[in-house]
């Protein structure tokens, strides 16, 4: 099972630094990171950093000069090409700085800033419109698990957000489970848990985008993830990697990661 899983998805760990590290900690942090990483840490697994936007130019420089086995993130754009919409970033501009996946309806965008459904939706579509992998979040609160509506919740976010996206693209994309609840909680979901969440989303994508684009869609857990449990969330079937927030900001913290998700994978390799 594990071995037809790793096959189809590659794993994909992201480190999402949320409103830490200005530009200069960003290049320390990037460069402690490429000191710390071997080839073997990412023969198999990919890896993700997506910093504040004022820190992408100097991450982007870096990672290139180096050939960083990093691929360059962004939190959050806006659904709008241009125009005046002052104080946001399109999705042009990031695509332009070599950004390849942008975090869609993080819990936080959604809670503190009103991003609804509807925007969500129009933000994932601008991100595929210019090439760019949407890294779309959707998770309950407290009170939606507590009251049994963890699955409505995760299926309205989900489908709301995959209307009228092409099966083929849908199939390119990354979806992470973060319950909210578990964000920054230090009470992280248990791995049977982050599971039956994310067969829940696969089977819902199965519905919505067709068996195609489920089998091939990496579905990630995030919330408070660290370098003891990582390694139980991707040992899971449906568990393709790791959205990582407190634990990433530290280039040691999230190469205990990394490491942890080479442990989970099968070994096929002759
Ligand atoms: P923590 O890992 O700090 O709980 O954050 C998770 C998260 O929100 C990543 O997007």
């Amino acid at each position: 099972m594990a071995t037809t899983r790793r096959a189809l998805r590659r794993l994909l760990v992201s480190g999402n630094w949320k409103m830490h590290h200005d530009h200069v900690e960003a290049l320390h942090t990037v460069r402690d990171l490429g000191l710390r990483l071997g080839a073997d840490d990412v023969a198999d697994v990919d890896l993700s950093v997506h910093p504040p936007f004022t820190d992408l130019r100097t991450v982007q420089t870096l990672v290139e000069a180096d050939a960083l086995p990093l691929a360059l993130g962004a939190q959050h754009c806006s659904a709008h090409d241009r125009g005046a919409y002052t104080g946001e970033v399109s999705p042009q501009m990031l695509a332009r700085l070599g950004v390849r996946y942008v975090i869609v309806g993080h819990s936080e965008r959604r809670h503190l800033f009103g991003m609804d459904d509807a925007t969500v939706a129009a933000t994932l579509a601008a991100v595929l419109r210019h090439g760019m992998t949407p890294l779309l979040c959707v998770g309950e609160t407290t009170d939606e698990r507590a009251a049994g509506h963890t699955e409505d919740r995760l299926g309205t976010q989900l489908r709301a957000a995959l209307a009228g996206v092409a099966p083929e693209a849908v199939a390119t994309m990354v979806v992470a489970y973060e319950p909210v609840w578990a964000i920054g909680t230090g009470n992280a979901a248990t791995a049977v848990d982050a599971e039956d969440a994310c067969a829940f989303l696969r089977q819902v994508v199965a519905e919505v985008a067709g068996d195609g684009a489920a089998g091939s869609i990496r579905l990630q857990y995030g919330g408070s993830v660290n370098g003891d449990n990582a390694a139980d969330f991707l040992a899971e079937p449906d568990v393709d990697g790791l959205l990582v927030g407190g634990a990433s900001l530290q280039a040691a913290s999230f190469v205990e990661i990394v490491r942890a998700a080479r442990t989970a994978l099968p070994p096929v390799r002759p």
